[in-house]
């Protein structure tokens, strides 16, 4: 069977109107500007409107990815989507964006969940799906984080903001993806977990099902965790494409916390300019961060074809993993 490089085609983004500052966050919980700018680098980030959910954020990301790859929805043959904060839970939200696309053709819509690491994980299946066929996937990162935050506890409240991004992945002439992996180790203690809790949030529509799960986690423990995975995920890489690490163009990585980004920097020896930061703005969007991110830095001119282009994130499971772009 024929196997075809496999690149990425187009992106898009979603991200909802409403902004959430540190300064609207002191008057929720005991918290201040200054400590989360100085801890995590994060200023705002955005939350859903009720009638937003993960599903309408996806498909207006995908929309766009699909504009800007010059596809139609008629032209994909996957469509798989990451999140951990699906409003209901079946059927899957990719199997929605598929109805909301108006596209029946599709050999299989399916949700992968993998925390942070999602968009990864989805990318990493999708093409291993279109190589052998040369076929297109729409490879979605959509979560609604507001609607699993406990809008009472400090430690993860001021971390976590909502939206989509997407990306069509599918044959390229030139360049592609040149190396990826997806792993995950069973470790609770290090890692992010949805807790029952009667508590409600102010940003639950009343129609969810899921508004009694609260995200939990330890983030000392998951810092540490994270700058290693960042830092194996660099090494992996490198080593999987053959390649030295000042090689790297540019790096988008997870936006969980400026600091994380500042110790991958350091170890990949790379200037602070050759990696995207928008965590100030957006704080974690979880499934979502990696292709925001990948898109904004596309349209704003960081990323240019030729460049090799590395794709990490790391998350609750936990689950790690990385793909080297070389942009088509
Ligand atoms: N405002 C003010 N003070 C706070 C806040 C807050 N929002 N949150 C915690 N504090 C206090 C703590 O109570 C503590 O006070 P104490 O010393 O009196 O006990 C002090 O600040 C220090 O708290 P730490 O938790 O040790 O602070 P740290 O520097 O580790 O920063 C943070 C915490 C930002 C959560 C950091 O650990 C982090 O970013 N971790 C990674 C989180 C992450 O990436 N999560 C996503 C994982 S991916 C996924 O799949 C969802």
């Amino acid at each position: 069977m024929a196997t075809y490089k496999i690149g990425i085609l187009g992106t898009g983004v979603y991200l909802p109107e409403r902004v959430l500052t540190n300064k609207d966050l002191e008057k929720l919980v005991n918290t201040n500007n200054d400590w989360i700018l100085e801890r995590t680098g994060i200023a705002e980030r955005r939350i859903a409107a009720p009638d937003e959910s993960t599903v309408t954020m996806g498909v207006a990301a995908a929309r766009q990815a699909l504009e800007v790859a010059g596809l139609a929805p008629q032209d994909l043959s996957y469509i798989i989507l990451a999140t951990n904060t699906p409003p209901h839970i079946f059927p899957a939200c990719a199997i929605q964006v598929q109805e909301a696309l108006g596209v029946n053709g599709v050999l299989a819509a399916f949700d992968v969940q993998a925390g942070c690491t999602g968009f990864n994980y989805a990318l990493y299946v999708a093409e291993r799906m279109v190589a052998p066929e040369g076929k297109f996937a729409l490879v979605i990162g959509s979560d609604t984080n507001s609607r699993f935050t406990d809008w009472t506890d400090r430690s993860t409240c001021v971390l976590f903001g909502d939206g989509a991004g997407a990306v069509v992945v599918g044959p390229v002439s030139q360049g592609g993806i040149m190396a990826s992996f997806i792993t995950s180790s069973y470790n609770m203690k290090l890692s992010c977990e949805t807790e029952f809790n009667a508590e409600v949030s102010p940003f639950l529509p009343p129609t969810t099902t899921t508004e009694r799960h609260f995200l939990r986690m330890d983030g000392p423990e998951i810092f540490k965790f994270a700058v290693k995975a960042v830092k194996e995920s660099i090494r992996r890489i490198i080593e999987m494409a053959n390649i030295d690490r000042e090689e790297l163009d540019y790096l988008i990585i997870h936006q969980a916390n400026n600091r994380i980004l500042e110790a991958a920097a350091r170890f990949a020896k790379l200037p602070w300019e050759k990696l995207y930061v928008n965590v100030n703005r957006y704080g974690n969007t979880s499934s979502a961060s990696v292709p925001i991110a990948l898109h904004e830095a596309v349209m704003e001119g960081f990323i240019k074809p030729g460049d090799k282009v590395l794709l990490c994130s790391f998350g609750a499971g936990v689950t790690w993993g990385a793909a080297l772009v070389e942009w088509s």
